[in-house]
C-alpha cells in the first residue's frame, strides 16, 4: 500500500490555501487510498521569532482542526512531530549529507530570512537547516508519496536528492518520495496581494481566509478581494491574477474547472458572491466540527497520543537502519 506523509506547521491560523492545497486532499483520498500519517510539525515553528504558548496553542488549534476537517484517526494516523523524537534523531543524519549550498538555495529560506533581516532581526539557524527536517519528517517513514501545495515542490525535490545521495553512498535505505499536487488551487493567492501566496503567517489578514473566520468575515475578504479595471472575466494566471485566483478558489470548492466558470461570469460582482458563498458553505462543516471538538479536548488528546505511539513504532526501524547504514555503532 502507498505509504502517505505530509504535514502542517502551527505558524498561523490554517488557510483556506493549506486546506484547498493540502488538507482537503487528505481527508478526501489519501487516508482512504493509502496508509496515511499527517502530522503538526511543531518543531518547524520554532526556526522564526515565537511565542512558546501561541506555538503550543496553535498546535493543539492545528490538530483539533485536522480532525474537523475529516481526517479520521481510524483511517489514518495523526500526531504531533516532537512527540516523535525520531524526527530530530534523523535529521541530524540527513544534515551529514545535505550541504549547506543547497540549503542556502531554497526559496523559502531566501525569502524568509530576508523578511527577518528587513524586520531587524537575526536568522535563525534552524531556518536554514529546515527544509532537512523536512526530508527526515518524509524518510523516516518509507514514504511514497507527499500530498502539499505547489510552495512546498522544492523542499519535496531536495528530500529526494537527499534521499538517492545516502542510498547510494551509504547502501539502499530510503524510499524515495514524491510529491503529489491537486488539479486546481494548487497555490492559492493572497486576496489583497494576488501575486503572492496565501500564507498564514504574512502580514496581509484582509487577504487570507482562515478556517475559523466567521461566514460575514468570509464574505467580506472576498467580496473586497483585489481584481484589476478589465470588464470581462477572464481565466488569465499571469496576466489577471485577482480574477484567476478567484475562479480556481471557485472551481475548488464546487469541483468543475475555472476556464470553463469563466465563461459562465458576466460580471466580478456576482463571481465574487459565488465565490464567497462557495467558500463559507466549504468551511461551514469544518467549523462546525471544530466547535464540538474544542468542548472535548481529552479525545483529540487522545488521539494524538495513540498517533504518536503508532508514528513512532513505524519510523523506528528506519531511522535505526540509517544510523546504522552511515556508521553509527548500534546500541
Ligand atoms: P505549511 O504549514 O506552510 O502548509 C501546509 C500545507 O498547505 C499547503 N499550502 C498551500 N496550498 C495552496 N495554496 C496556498 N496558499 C498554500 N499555503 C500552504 C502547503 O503546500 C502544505 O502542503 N514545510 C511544510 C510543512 C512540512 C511538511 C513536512 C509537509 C514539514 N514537514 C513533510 C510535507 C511533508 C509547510 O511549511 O507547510
Amino acid at each position: 500500500m502507498t505509504r502517505v506523509f505530509s504535514g502542517v506547521k502551527p505558524t498561523g491560523h490554517l488557510t483556506l490555501g493549506n486546506y484547498l492545497g493540502a488538507i482537503r486532499r487528505w481527508v478526501d483520498v489519501d487516508q482512504r487510498q493509502s496508509d496515511a500519517l499527517f502530522c503538526v510539525v511543531d518543531l518547524h515553528a520554532l526556526t522564526v521569532d515565537h511565542d512558546p504558548a501561541r506555538v503550543r496553542r496553535l498546535s493543539r488549534q492545528a490538530a483539533t482542526l485536522l480532525l474537523a476537517a475529516g481526517l479520521d484517526p481510524e483511517l489514518c494516523t495523526v500526531f504531533v512531530q516532537s512527540h516523535v523524537d525520531e524526527h530530530a534523531r534523523l535529521s541530524y543524519v540527513m544534515e551529514c549529507v545535505a550541504t549547506d549550498g543547497e540549503m542556502r538555495r531554497m526559496v523559502q529560506y531566501k525569502e524568509k530570512a530576508a523578511r527577518e533581516r528587513e524586520r531587524g532581526g537575526s536568522v535563525r539557524l534552524s531556518l536554514l537547516t529546515y527544509p532537512v527536517l523536512m526530508a527526515a519528517d518524509i524518510l523516516a517513514y518509507g514514504t511514497d508519496e507527499v500530498p502539499v501545495g505547489d510552495d512546498q515542490t522544492q523542499h519535496v525535490e531536495l528530500t529526494r536528492d537527499l534521499a538517492v545521495r545516502f542510498n547510494q553512498r551509504y547502501g539502499h535505505t530510503f524510499v524515495v518520495p514524491r510529491a503529489t499536487r491537486p488539479a486546481v488551487a494548487a497555490r492559492v493567492m493572497n486576496l489583497q496581494e494576488p501575486t503572492s501566496k496565501m500564507g498564514k503567517s504574512d502580514d496581509a489578514a484582509p487577504g487570507i481566509v482562515y478556517l475559523l473566520d466567521e461566514p460575514e468575515v468570509v464574505r467580506k475578504k472576498v467580496m473586497r478581494a483585489v481584481t484589476d479595471s478589465a470588464a470581462e472575466v477572464v481565466y488569465d494566471r499571469e496576466a489577471r491574477p485577482g480574477v484567476a485566483n478567484l475562479l480556481e478558489i471557485l472551481a475548488a470548492c464546487g469541483g468543475g474547472n475555472p476556464e470553463d466558470l469563466s465563461g459562465v461570469y458576466e460580471s466580478y460582482g456576482t463571481l465574487k458572491k459565488d465565490t464567497a458563498e462557495a467558500v463559507v458553505e466549504l468551511l461551514r462543516p469544518v467549523q462546525e466540527r471544530h466547535k464540538e471538538l474544542c468542548a472535548d479536548p481529552a479525545y483529540v488528546e487522545g488521539v494524538l497520543r495513540d498517533g504518536a505511539e503508532k508514528a513512532r513504532e513505524m519510523a523506528k526501524p528506519m531511522v535505526d537502519s540509517a544510523y546504522r547504514a552511515i556508521g553509527l555503532l548500534p546500541a
